[in-house]
């Protein structure tokens, strides 16, 4: 079954062609960074108004790439939430015209199941059950994946998102957005050592993380290095390193209790966060020690893209999943209320 993937539920426009018997024929991605950096974060309204602007001329740019016509796709699917309700329509109100017009099925699809399945797409794609962590700009979560749509929540944080925290950070330091990449890279030229930031929640059993802490530690840290005047480029690269390396340490250290608790010996990371190298080579180290294995898709997969959303969706469609007339767009969407693969919905995945 040939798939268009539609992501637009943020500030990246992003499409591909999947296909379920050829794997992954073409992607694009337009990202709107360098309109939304003017304003340090995502502006909706405008997200919303660039998604119109870029998504049909991208279809075509990758139907053109994998040399396919509209007449040979066989399904649709586009990220129905979580995300930005405007940004979700324009996807929606697309998939939707195309499904008809074409008169093929179209799916509504969880961005973060996209997130979780995005690496399927690679060469050795870990087997079900795994243990998952998905670390983006909004989700820090835990996961027990039994099968697709078999979700248990282990635990997430309680207050900011691991993507987020790194975006603070990077606002503090004076870094534009996205922060995320600007930290990891300012952290290369840090002094390892010369600040001992704090790992939270890490003395005290459970899976739930807190990044707020950590975010006013460092707020306090970069306040007293100005009143001293010492913020220069140094103490700023010593303190991204140490935000860098406590968030990855807490990590790890959940992801191997995960991994004890649920006695998985794989574990696959996802998200915008897990393109973070100081973070993968630590749970590297981490679940070899446990005789485990860690799986990650290559970095423009971690980040939003189409391809994941395309991958998802053709699995669900095959499965005879389809959404019925209506649109969804779901700002808010736990989850563990998609149905299991095997459960066929025809008239939406809410109902
Ligand atoms: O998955 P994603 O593209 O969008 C959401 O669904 O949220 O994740 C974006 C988040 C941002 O917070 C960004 O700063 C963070 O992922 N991020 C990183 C890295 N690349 C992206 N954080 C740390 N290190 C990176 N290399
Ligand atoms: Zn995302």
């Amino acid at each position: 079954m040939l798939v268009l993937g539609i992501e637009t539920s943020c500030d990246e426009t992003g499409v591909a062609l999947y296909d379920s018997e050829q794997g992954l024929l073409a992607h694009a991605l337009f990202s709107q960074i360098d309109m939304h950096a003017d304003y340090g974060g995502v502006v909706p309204e405008l997200a919303s108004r660039d998604h119109v602007r870029k998504l049909l001329p991208l279809c075509e740019e990758i139907l053109q790439a994998a040399g396919r016509t509209r007449a040979d796709i066989e399904g649709i699917a586009y990220t129905a939430g979580p995300g930005l309700i405007g940004a979700l329509m324009v996807g929606g109100s697309v998939a939707h015209a195309l499904g008809f017009a074409l008169g093929i099925p179209v799916l509504g699809v969880h961005h973060m199941e996209g997130h979780l399945l995005a690496p399927m797409l690679e060469p050795e794609p870990p087997a079900f059950p795994f243990v998952a962590l998905l670390v983006s700009g909004g989700h820090t979560q835990l996961v027990l994946v039994a099968g697709i749509g078999e979700y248990t929540l282990l635990g997430e944080s309680v207050d900011d998102a691991a993507g987020e925290a790194f975006d603070k950070t990077a606002k503090m330091l004076g870094l534009d957005y996205p922060g995320g990449p600007r930290v990891a890279a300012l952290a290369g030229q840090g002094t390892p050592g010369r600040y001992k930031f704090p790992r939270p929640m890490t003395d005290r059993p459970g899976l739930d993380f807190s990044f707020s802490g950590l975010k006013t530690f460092t707020l306090n840290t970069v306040a007293r290095a100005r009143e001293a005047d010492d913020l220069n480029d140094q103490t700023r690269a010593d303190i991204a390193l140490a935000f860098e390396t406590a968030a990855v340490d807490t990590l790890t250290i959940k992801c191997r209790r995960a991994l004890e608790q649920t006695g998985s010996k794989r574990l696959v990371i996802a998200g915008g966060v897990s393109a973070n190298k100081r973070l993968r080579a630590s749970l590297e180290t981490m679940v070899a020690r446990l005789g485990a294995g860690v799986f990650y898709a290559r970095p423009e997969f971690c980040t939003d893209n189409g391809a994941m959303i395309a991958y998802a969706g053709c699995q669900r469609l095959e499965a005879g999943q389809r959404d019925g007339d209506r649109i969804l767009a779901v700002p808010r969407w736990p989850m563990n209320e998609l149905p299991p693969i095997n459960e066929v919905r025809i008239e939406g995945l809410r109902d």
